[in-house]
């Protein structure tokens, strides 16, 4: 593969899984990166085309920092990738506690808003096009009983994307709000250790398990730059389901 060291992609959440997994693929491609979480994520250390930084997503300020040294660093960022996101609280709405529901929120939906904020207003500082990514979920369209806070947020990810890609189409942003298909992340194991009662489907995630039914984080990762730098893998919807692959 030609490397490509013109592009520089950023990423929330790339400590560890499908983050990490995307990071790993931009690498190998040659382009330059940034990624945040709340633990420094090790991958590129010591690569001077590597920025590895700590950003919490529900904070503006870090959010905007981890932009603004991306910026500083690779001249401009191509592509932006909110994938930062938790799965908890687990369980029936009426057990849940609100400042869980809240803490959650922060991170899958205002965190969005954060790094959509901070790389639209780069892209107007700026000529030329970008592309944001949102890491949704197929919980953006389904109702699962247990994930109530998950569900709102992914569905909140997928029209604050359809939004956003009107708002700034004419500053030549392309949005996507991508459900990645089913990835053996810490996620993952989370799902499988909650009991039926409290996520009823759980029986169906032990299945996938042991299936190995899952797409790896390598194959998101190449799905997503394709659908950001191949016109020709270029979805015609904003809100997009990546098929399942390994
Ligand atoms: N795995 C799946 O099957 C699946 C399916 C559909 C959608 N997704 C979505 O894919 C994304 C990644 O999930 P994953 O499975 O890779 O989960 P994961 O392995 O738990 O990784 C989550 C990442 O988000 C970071 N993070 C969490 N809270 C953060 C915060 N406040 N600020 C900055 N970073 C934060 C974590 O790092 P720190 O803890 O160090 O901050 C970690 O790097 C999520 O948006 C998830 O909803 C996953």
């Amino acid at each position: 593969m030609t490397k490509d060291s013109t592009k520089t992609v950023a990423i929330t959440g790339a400590s560890r899984g499908i983050g990490a997994g995307i990071a790993e693929q931009c690498l190998a491609r040659g382009y330059n990166l940034a990624i945040c979480a709340r633990s420094k994520p090790e991958l590129g250390a010591g690569n001077a085309q590597v920025l590895s930084m700590v950003a919490d997503v529900t904070k503006e300020e870090d959010v905007q920092r981890f932009c603004n040294e991306a910026v500083k660093r690779f001249g401009q960022i191509d592509l932006w990738i909110n994938n930062a996101g938790i799965l908890k609280p687990i369980g029936p709405l009426r057990n849940c506690e609100s400042a869980e529901v809240e803490t959650h929120l922060n991170i899958n939906l205002l965190g969005v808003f954060h790094g959509t904020k901070s790389f639209a207003n780069h892209l107007r500082s700026r000529d030329g096009e970008g592309v944001l990514i949102n890491i949704s979920s197929g919980a953006s369209t389904s109702a699962y009983e247990g994930w109530g806070a998950y569900c709102a947020g992914k569905a909140g990810v997928d029209r604050l994307t359809e939004v956003v890609a009107l708002e700034e189409s004419e500053s030549g942003m392309r949005a996507y709000s991508i459900a990645p298909g089913i990835i053996d992340t810490d996620m993952q194991s989370l799902i499988r250790s909650c009991s039926a009662d409290q996520f009823p489907m759980v029986e169906k995630f032990h299945e996938l398990k042991a299936d190995d039914a899952f797409s790896s984080p390598e194959f998101v990762g190449r799905s997503l730059l394709d659908i950001a730098f191949d016109e020709a893998a270029r979805p015609d919807e904003v809100c997009v389901r990546l098929p399942s692959g390994k």
